[in-house]
């Protein structure tokens, strides 16, 4: 059975792109087999972190649109988390592909006009899951709700909702945490991104905890090096054992035990 692991957040910026390519990227080393898909289909944004240009095949778009198959708009971004792991961390025994979305203006003009048919989605996320024989489909999302992420929410095995520390977050989590608790999501887990290096994580964590009444999977830092790579790779790879790196895989164990 593939689980679906669903990334959110009401406001853009916290880092649910980011963090999924991480996750995503320690899955893989777990030897796990794996599909992201960008369903950010007005931003899309994923590929950019696996190297992958989504003009050279198939996209997400295209299997909306009934011109492929949705395994045939899959890239095979194995390679891209075995060199990033480097010499010593080994090579990866899982497999991960890729549904990038279009970055064509044309592309997400039209599906902003047009829109698409959401069952068409299920449809093809359903289908991956069966023709890839997955591990996990992880689903990075735009923020807020739409169609994409009400779908997203609705099949999520776990879901992931980021917030920062901010009060502007904090009002719009409560409200992705209740669509989510109505949708009857089986896991839900907080993850707080972007927090001052000098806070108490684990104060932090307790209070986010207590406030919303659900479980922190991870409290991640704000980092000159994540800003100094800006989407530029998979930075858990990179440097391991770095506090944002060691908060990914935190949160891999809480998914995947
Ligand atoms: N913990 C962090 N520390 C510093 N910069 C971060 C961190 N997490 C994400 N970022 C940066 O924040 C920006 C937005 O991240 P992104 O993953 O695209 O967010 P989203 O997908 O939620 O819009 C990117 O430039 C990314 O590099
Ligand atoms: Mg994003």
């Amino acid at each position: 059975m593939t689980r679906v692991v669903a990334f959110h957040s009401y406001r853009g910026g916290t880092g649910k792109t980011n963090v999924a390519a991480n996750v995503a990227a320690e899955l893989v080393r777990r030897g796990r087999r794996l599909a992201v898909v960008d369903v950010d289909i007005q931003s899309p944004g994923i590929h950019v972190l696996f190297g992958c240009d989504p003009s050279a095949g198939s996209t997400l778009n295209d299997f909306l649109w009934g011109r492929c198959r949705v395994e045939e708009a899959a890239f095979d971004v194995t390679a891209t988390v075995e060199r990033g792991a480097g010499e010593p961390a080994g090579p990866a025994r899982g497999r991960l592909s890729l549904v990038p979305a279009s970055v064509r203006t044309a592309d997400i003009a039209r599906v902003l006009k047009e829109g698409y048919d959401v069952e068409m989605l299920n449809d093809g996320l359903m289908a991956l899951c069966r023709q890839l024989d997955l591990d996990y489909l992880l689903i990075d999302t735009h923020p807020g709700i739409n169609e994409e992420t009400l779908l997203s929410i609705a099949i999520a095995d776990i879901a992931l909702i980021l917030l920062r520390p901010d009060h502007q977050d904090y009002q719009g989590t409560a409200v992705t945490l209740e669509l989510a608790r109505r949708l009857e999501v089986p896991r839900i887990l907080l993850v707080v991104n972007k927090m001052h290096p000098e806070f108490d994580a684990a104060l932090l964590a307790a209070r986010i905890a207590e406030t919303y009444a659900a479980d922190v999977g991870a409290t991640i830092p704000m980092s000159d090096e994540m800003l100094r790579l800006g989407s530029g790779g998979l930075f858990s790879l990179a440097d391991p054992d770095h506090p944002f790196s060691v908060q990914i895989r935190r949160l891999v164990t809480a998914i995947d035990g």
